[in-house]
């Protein structure tokens, strides 16, 4: 991603992708009317920024994407796993609860990248099984409460089970009410490294310092999964 820039199309935003440029449609709905619940998911966070331009800019992750499975979880609008199809993902599942999977739908279709993007609901800490392997899994602003939190470690727990090497990549806000929830992953054996303080190179941010407000700190961490002493699916290849 040269840049996170971003203009406002009616309810789309576009977003800069190297040389091509992604629709990400933000809802009117704020409330999930099956279950009273704020639909935070319903717009583009920060972090989302922050998260496809450090998987965008090469420098920060330093990983490839073209032919890599990638699983969003908590996607929300989707920016970063739709970011990673279009850096070359060869297959993204977008997940979120219900209530967010029409609005993600809407986001691959107006990408034209449903050969490659598929949306499934996918509530943390359900008996679901995501049922295959990922390179990669990407999570931005996930952090929010820690009970959640614990339901994300063991979801996420399940999918690197499955292959050990799978990378995890998450962004976050630093807020002061959050400070705990990366422990709760750290409890069900994840190592946490952060990889960027995430200080100065988002858009948001920039907007930010022009403005003269306090800036917001966005790390992007890389989880560690932990060693399993068994029910791993054998390695099926490299990711590098
Ligand atoms: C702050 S929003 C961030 C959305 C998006 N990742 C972004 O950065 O723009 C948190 C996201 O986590 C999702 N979420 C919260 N609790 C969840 C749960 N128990 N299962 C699945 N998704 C959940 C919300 O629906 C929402 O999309």
């Amino acid at each position: 991603m040269s840049s996170s820039t971003q203009s406002q199309m009616g309810g789309f935003r576009q977003f800069h992708v190297s040389d091509k440029t992604l629709a990400v449609f933000e809802l009117d709905d704020l409330c999930d009317s099956a279950t009273g619940c704020a639909l935070t998911g319903a717009w583009v966070w920060d972090a989302a920024l922050v998260l496809a331009e450090a998987m965008t800019s090469h420098l920060d992750l330093e990983f490839p994407f073209a032919g890599k499975s990638v699983l969003e979880l908590g996607a929300g609008a989707g920016l970063p796993g739709l970011t990673a199809a279009l850096l070359g993902a060869s297959r993204v599942v977008l997940t979120d609860v219900g209530a967010l999977v029409p609005g993600l739908r809407r986001n691959v279709e107006a990408n034209r990248l449903g050969d490659r993007v598929e949306v499934r609901e996918l509530v943390w800490g359900s008996d679901e099984s995501v049922g295959e392997l990922f390179d990669v899994v990407v999570m931005s602003d996930v952090f929010m409460e820690a009970e959640a939190v614990a339901a994300l470690g063991r979801t996420l727990r399940g999918v690197c089970r499955r292959r050990r090497e799978t990378r995890v990549w998450a962004a976050t806000e630093v807020r002061t009410w959050t400070g705990e929830c990366p422990s709760e992953l750290e409890k069900v054996g994840f190592g946490i490294v952060e990889l960027t303080s995430g200080l100065s190179s988002s858009v948001a941010v920039e907007e930010e310092k022009e403005e003269g407000m306090e800036l917001r700190s966005f790390p992007v961490y890389s989880l560690i999964p932990p060693e399993e002493e068994d029910g791993h699916v054998a390695d099926v290849g490299d990711v590098s």
